[in-house]
């Protein structure tokens, strides 16, 4: 999924910055994960990993991919959950449309004017989403198979989605790719005997737990995640919100991030560096975030072991015809140190 301040094209930097500057890693916590490209990545890279976001939807992706060790048996089917899914439709079911909730709040009909999605797709979401419920409750899927679902509709909805990128807000002549038909595409499962976890809370509950290494990549501007991202939350959560505004947000009081508050910032870093219990940090953070460059430096030489403190700067323009609208000057860092504490 593309996600702001997602890495899917750091991943080599990352994987490789652990392999260099690390001895006998073999357990990593990323929390903040976001779309969950980093914990994808270090599980297949042989890591086991404990994957945590306080966005619900992004711990439905962590939870339905990397939290699946093996490939999902759906062993209470007699047919092929995916292919059933796809061709799920009003006429093939029992769900009546006021049930809709995407459908009802999300795409234009009599009661709303929204335009996040064409009819038949808002309609899909909310089918597949329900029909999903339904099977989990009557016992049939294993919660494996529940969240391996789950993360095939999260995945699927912004292909589909009238919007630029992200669900702040919804454009107001409909996108060519709002015609094609909602499909869901089935998770790629990487298969292992490690146990991988999947956490939906604040950082600073996890803080205290001793991995190997801490993989920090926290917000780096004001923009918060959610209403960015309210969409999905609500498909994920299935809560029936009450909604606000031209956009119809969710109420997200309990969703702001201190990484995004100007005045919250630097506290939160000195938490994050200050209370990790794991051997390493590795936080990845760019030169134009809320914190500038020799303050966050400074936060890392105090809490480092030793001189173990690194820099790293990725010369991201190799990447720019890559990434559209990237701005000259901007550099992707990641901040490396070994802890205190495992010393004393
Ligand atoms: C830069 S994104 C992570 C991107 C991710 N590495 C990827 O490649 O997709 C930052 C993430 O931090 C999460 N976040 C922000 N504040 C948080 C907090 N206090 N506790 C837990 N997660 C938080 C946001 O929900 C968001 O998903």
């Amino acid at each position: 999924m593309r996600y702001i301040g997602g890495k899917a094209l750091l991943l080599g930097h990352i994987i490789d910055t652990i392999k260099r500057e690390t001895e006998n890693v073999e357990s990593v916590i990323d929390i903040f994960s976001g779309s969950g490209a980093v914990g994808n990545a270090l599980k297949a890279n042989g890591y086991r990993v404990w994957s945590n976001d306080f966005l619900y939807f992004s711990y439905v992706l962590a939870r339905g991919t990397i939290g699946v060790c093996r490939e999902p048996a759906f062993k209470h089917f007699d047919f092929d959950v995916i292919d059933y899914l796809n061709d799920i439709s009003l006429e093939n079911t029992a769900y009546p449309l006021e049930k809709c909730f995407i459908y009802n709040h999300y795409s234009p009909n009599e009661n709303c004017g929204r335009m996040y999605f064409q009819n038949k797709n808002a309609v899909k979401i909310d089918l597949i989403r329900m029909q999903i419920e339904d099977w989990n409750t009557a016992g049939l899927l294993s919660e494996d198979e529940y969240y391996y679902l789950l993360a095939a509709l999260i995945n699927a909805a912004p292909y589909v989605a009238n919007i630029a990128g992200v669900f702040g807000a919804y454009l107001k002549f409909w996108d060519k790719r709002t015609y094609n038909t909602l499909h869901l595409e089935r998770p790629r499962i990487v298969e292992t005997e490690k146990e991988m976890l999947c956490t939906n809370a604040d950082y600073t509950q996890i803080l205290g737990e001793r991995y190997d290494l801490l993989y920090a990549d926290p917000p780096y501007n004001s923009r918060e995640y959610l209403p960015n991202y309210h969409i999905l939350e609500t498909i994920a959560r299935y809560d029936d919100p009450e909604l606000y505004g031209v956009t119809g947000m969710r109420d997200y009081k309990d969703q702001k991030s201190v990484f995004c508050k100007k005045n919250a910032v630097y506290h939160a870093f000195e938490t994050l560096i200050r209370d990790c219990k794991s051997r390493y940090l590795l936080i990845s953070y760019n030169n134009e975030g809320m914190i500038g460059t020799d303050e966050l430096s400074e936060l890392c030489r105090k809490y480092a072991a030793g001189d173990s403190f690194r820099l790293i700067e990725i010369d991201y323009r190799r990447y720019q015809n890559k990434i559209p609208n990237r701005k000259a000057g901007l550099k992707e860092q990641l901040y490396f140190l070994r802890r205190n504490e495992w010393d004393t």
